[in-house]
């Protein structure tokens, strides 16, 4: 997996800047969710190129540079050289974190999240236990994925094997509940509107990391199937997410 990333690194902000809105919006959802504030030490676990918590960053102005945690060093290079000073890179997986084999700057930490990074995860009930235990009292972790299903326009083959390989959000409540966090699950909804041609180029570079499961010629057999299930020059589609939001008791927000 850690190759598919370092061969998506160069461009994989690309893929989701054709809607302007989608990263403010969602980095805007996560903010909320975890209720972030200038003040909070954070972390962004599976941070790839740190697309959304730039955008965090952004809207939050935080006094404390917000890690972004990843085992990619090339996904990381998308934070810039040298990376602006609200965000601080760590090369290390959310493993790594749980069991404290990486050092942070900071002791505990009072918000984290985890966006579409927790299926790359071998064991969640233990990491996310884990990154639990990392949490300052009254602190919060989010884990934003795609739900269970998807409507994405992608071909059959490719949205069977997507609902095979992707955890439930009901599980991984169940994790962080058993993890002594007070836990609740909700979800956030966003229309995408994508050219269909770029759509048929980020399926081609294998945008998810479930594409990098087909063959060359299953994926242009996908995107034959894809062009005649969708004539019209614009695909327009929910991006559904589950949003798994834990709290650990004690003070704070
Ligand atoms: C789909 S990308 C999501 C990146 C970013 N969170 C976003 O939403 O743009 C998944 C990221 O998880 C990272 N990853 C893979 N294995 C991981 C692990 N064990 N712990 C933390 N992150 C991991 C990958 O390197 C990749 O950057």
């Amino acid at each position: 997996m850690r190759g598919h990333y370092e061969g998506l690194a160069a461009e994989y902000d690309e893929h989701w800047v054709y809607d302007p809105d989608y990263v403010p919006w969602m980095s805007g959802r996560i903010a909320e969710a975890l209720r972030l504030t200038p003040t909070d030490r954070i972390a962004d676990i599976g941070s790839g190129t740190g697309l959304f918590a730039r955008e965090v960053a952004r809207q939050i102005q935080p006094h404390h540079s917000i890690l972004c945690v990843d085992p990619s060093e090339a996904m990381l290079r998308g934070l810039g050289t040298p990376p602006p000073a609200a965000l601080t890179p760590i090369v290390a997986s959310a493993e790594d974190i749980a069991e404290g084999r990486a050092r942070l700057p900071y002791e505990q930490l009072d918000a984290m999240w985890l966006k579409e990074s927790v299926h790359h995860v071998a064991d969640p009930a233990h990491t996310l236990r884990g990154l639990a235990g990392r949490l300052a009292p009254g602190g919060r972790l989010l884990v934003a994925m795609l739900s269970a299903t998807i409507q994405y326009p992608l071909f059959k083959a490719a949205l069977a094997r997507f609902e095979e390989l992707q955890p439930d959000p009901a599980v991984i409540a169940g994790h962080l509940r058993a993890a002594g966090l007070e836990t609740t699950l909700g979800h956030v909804e966003h229309e995408l509107r994508i050219d269909r041609d770029r759509y048929f180029g980020m399926v081609r570079a294998r945008y998810m990391s479930l594409l990098s499961t087909f063959t060359d010629s299953e994926i242009e057999k996908g995107i034959e199937e894809m062009r005649v299930a969708h004539p019209e020059p614009v695909l327009v589609f929910p991006d559904r997410f589950a949003f798994v939001l834990g709290r650990r008791r004690g003070e704070g927000a």
